[in-house]
């Protein structure tokens, strides 16, 4: 185990070098060409066996003025949504990013898979249950790769978290305190498809609360959740004063998702999880992630977003020969970049049809979380959470 005098060098000698067969180019399309969309233009052209041959939105115009905006020429653009775009068999797509607002993922996701194109799909995966039903559906019927945009996943740090836990060195996890946010912050950058109902579906839950959540039912293997009691509010977005909106008061009567949420769930194998998320509360954090062990628990330093980060050191607290002590474990640096191993591992499963890098199995245990909040919410009580495993739909 790392300690708080270990050398970063050995951690990152684990990062492994990838060599690409450049042979066979992979012919790549963009659905949704808003402000992530950029992230993943950038990371496939920082990879030698793409081409990127389409995209396409529902802004006319949009699409050709973002590929222009990078320079890329001879991209076809001329498709009024996505639909258009798939159903051109010239393009010969191998894969596609759905770089959607929420309420388009689970629409875009289908339809690319039924037309047999592997899927990059955006986080969160989609608003509701069903909906994450529906794509397993469509992505088993299709035999394609379907992969989930948590890029956190190839942080150092969340990957030693899991490594932590999967080493035994906390015993028998039984409670886990997660969340995060920020005291200010509902995201408006380029108007309001994040806090608009009819496009986000999902506030701070599916923005944050779904990285938080990943974090660290990843760690445990992601066991089926069984019930959730959930609240969720939306004071601050409703605001027309909120410092958030910088100007745009009248975004404030648009506004029509969560900027705060809590929960508690139980999980299968006898673990609790507490969980809080803001995207704006009168307060720095709602506090680090604890994982509860019979035998140790690690500390978390809490961040405003977990977007593949953590907020320090992490501390693993434990017994040595009967001394309470702690371990440090410094904060660990990550070579590549998040998105680049994001594109590049979906790439890979896709050409050689390996299984997802970010799987739709585990994450619709993620959603049906997110799904029973709002349903709890919505009901004033405890709910159960009937979610189908992966091999049951
Ligand atoms: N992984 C990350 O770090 C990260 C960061 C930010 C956003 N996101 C996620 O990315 C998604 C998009 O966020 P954004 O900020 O880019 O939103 P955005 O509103 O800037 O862009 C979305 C674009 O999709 C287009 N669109 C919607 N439906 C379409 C369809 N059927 N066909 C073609 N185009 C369609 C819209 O017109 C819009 O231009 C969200 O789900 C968000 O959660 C992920």
């Amino acid at each position: 185990m790392a300690s708080n005098t270990g050398d970063l060098n050995a951690f990152q000698k684990d990062q492994s070098v990838r060599t690409v067969d450049t042979s066979r180019k992979m012919r790549v399309g963009i659905i949704g060409t808003g402000w992530i969309a950029e992230a993943h233009l950038n990371a496939y052209m920082a990879q030698p066996d793409v081409e990127i041959v389409a995209g396409c939105d529902l802004v006319p115009g949009k699409a050709k003025s973002f590929f222009e905006k990078f320079g890329l020429k001879g991209v076809k653009t001329d498709y009024a949504n996505d639909e258009e775009m798939l159903a051109d068999k010239s393009l010969k797509l191998d894969c596609v990013s759905v770089c959607t607002y929420n309420r388009q993922h689970a629409p875009c996701a289908i339809h690319a898979l039924n037309a047999g194109i592997n899927v990059l799909l955006e986080k969160p995966m989609c608003v509701t249950t069903e909906e994450a039903i529906e794509i397993i559906k469509a992505e088993k019927k299709s035999g394609k790769v379907l992969s989930i945009g948590f890029q956190p996943r190839f942080d150092e740090n969340m990957k030693e978290i899991k490594k932590i836990v999967q080493s035994g060195q906390l015993g028998k996890v039984y409670y886990i305190q997660t969340g995060g946010g920020r005291r200010r912050g509902i995201p408006t950058p380029f108007g309001t498809t994040f806090i608009e109902d009819e496009t986000a579906g999902l506030g701070a839950l599916g923005d944050i609360g779904c990285y938080s959540l990943d974090m660290v039912l990843n760690a445990i293997g992601y066991p089926k959740p069984l019930t959730v009691t959930g609240v969720k509010s939306g004071v601050f977005g409703t605001d027309p004063n909120c410092v958030c909106y910088y100007g745009h008061s009248e975004y404030a009567s648009k506004f029509g998702v969560d900027d705060w949420a809590a929960a508690f769930i139980r999980l299968e194998g006898g673990i609790v999880l507490d969980f809080r998320i803001a995207w704006a509360m009168n307060m720095d954090t709602p506090g680090d992630t604890i994982i509860l062990g019979t035998k140790g628990g690690l500390r978390i330093p809490s961040t405003e977003c977990w977007n593949g980060t953590v907020g320090g050191p992490m501390t693993i607290y434990h017994e040595v020969a009967g001394v309470q002590v702690e371990t440090k474990i410094p904060v660990l640096q990550t070579k590549e970049p998040l998105f680049n191993q994001k594109i590049r591992t979906f790439l890979d499963a896709s050409k050689n049809g390996t299984p997802a890098p970010v799987p739709s199995s585990q994450i619709l245990y993620n959603q049906a979380i997110l799904d029973g909040i709002a349903k709890s919410n919505e009901l004033g009580r405890e709910v159960e959470i009937n979610v189908p495993s992966f091999d049951e739909i």
